[in-house]
């Protein structure tokens, strides 16, 4: 069942919002060169925290960090640890889930540590503007989901040839986690397709990949790395449809 959520509700979202995109923009300046994921996950705790937010992922099916920190040719859910030394080159995807006053927020960026090959800044400017124009979609008159689906779909593979993830998709959220209804990448016959009403929040998260689009799941249970071991990046944003359009609620 979709849980559309009323004015009030989605201002808590915002301002759980507001605090996981300021952890997002702490991390911009921190993350480089010879720092760990563990560090990186961290700092985002210790942020969260003292901003009166709760890290959501923590606990989250047995999840054990704060952070999910996913480098390289790890897609999601990467583990932070403190063997795991970020260099010069190497990408990183931070995704972080907020919850403040009982209010949940969802945001991933991919940073790019120092300077990276050309290759790579192209897959995260595209990544990232798969997120930009999956939100834009959502702004058409009655648009239904598969307008963003499409729209990621078409910039990421159409466009520039990359794979997209299936195994994974977007969610409702805002009072859970993972709620209904998915948000696809890709477009098919068999997912849903709702109308984008007023008052559905929703997590656009466009998982690009440089190759092939199947993933592979690893021993711990959580970490997922692309089959070819090609790089992937991941941006995230949650937005709500409003009367007016459409808002994102995780900025600043
Ligand atoms: N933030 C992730 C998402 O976008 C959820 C991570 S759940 C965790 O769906 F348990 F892995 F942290
Ligand atoms: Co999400």
């Amino acid at each position: 069942m979709i849980q559309l959520k009323n004015r009030h509700e989605i201002d808590g979202i915002r301002k759980s919002g507001a605090v996981l995109a300021e952890c997002l923009l702490m991390l911009d300046d921190f993350i480089k060169p010879g720092v760990s994921t563990w560090d990186v996950d961290h700092m985002a705790h210790d942020f969260i925290t003292r901003h009166h937010g709760i890290p959501s992922c923590l606990g989250y099916c047995g999840y054990p960090n704060a952070t999910c920190t996913s480098v390289n040719d790890t897609v999601i859910h990467g583990i932070p640890s403190k063997k795991e030394i970020l260099k010069e080159g190497d990408i990183i995807s931070v995704d972080i889930c907020v919850t403040l006053d009982g209010f949940v927020s969802d945001s991933t960026r991919t940073y790019e540590v120092g300077k990276v090959s050309d290759e790579v800044h192209r897959l995260n400017v595209v990544t990232r503007e798969c997120l930009d124009l999956g939100i834009a979609a959502a702004e058409k008159k009655n648009a239904r989901m598969e307008d963003i689906s499409k729209a990621v779909f078409n910039h990421a593979f159409k466009e520039n040839g990359y794979g997209v993830v299936r195994d994974y998709t977007g969610h409702g959220v805002g009072f859970d986690l993972h709620e209904e209804p998915e948000v696809p990448n890709f477009v098919s016959p068999l997912m849903p397709n709702p109308r984008l009403r007023p008052g559905l929040v929703i997590a656009i998260e466009p998982m690009v990949n440089m190759g092939t689009w199947k993933i592979k799941d690893m021993r711990d249970g959580w970490t997922v790395k692309t089959a070819d071991g090609k790089p992937a990046c991941h941006w995230e944003h949650t937005i709500a449809i409003t009367e007016s359009g459409v808002e994102i609620l995780t900025l600043p």
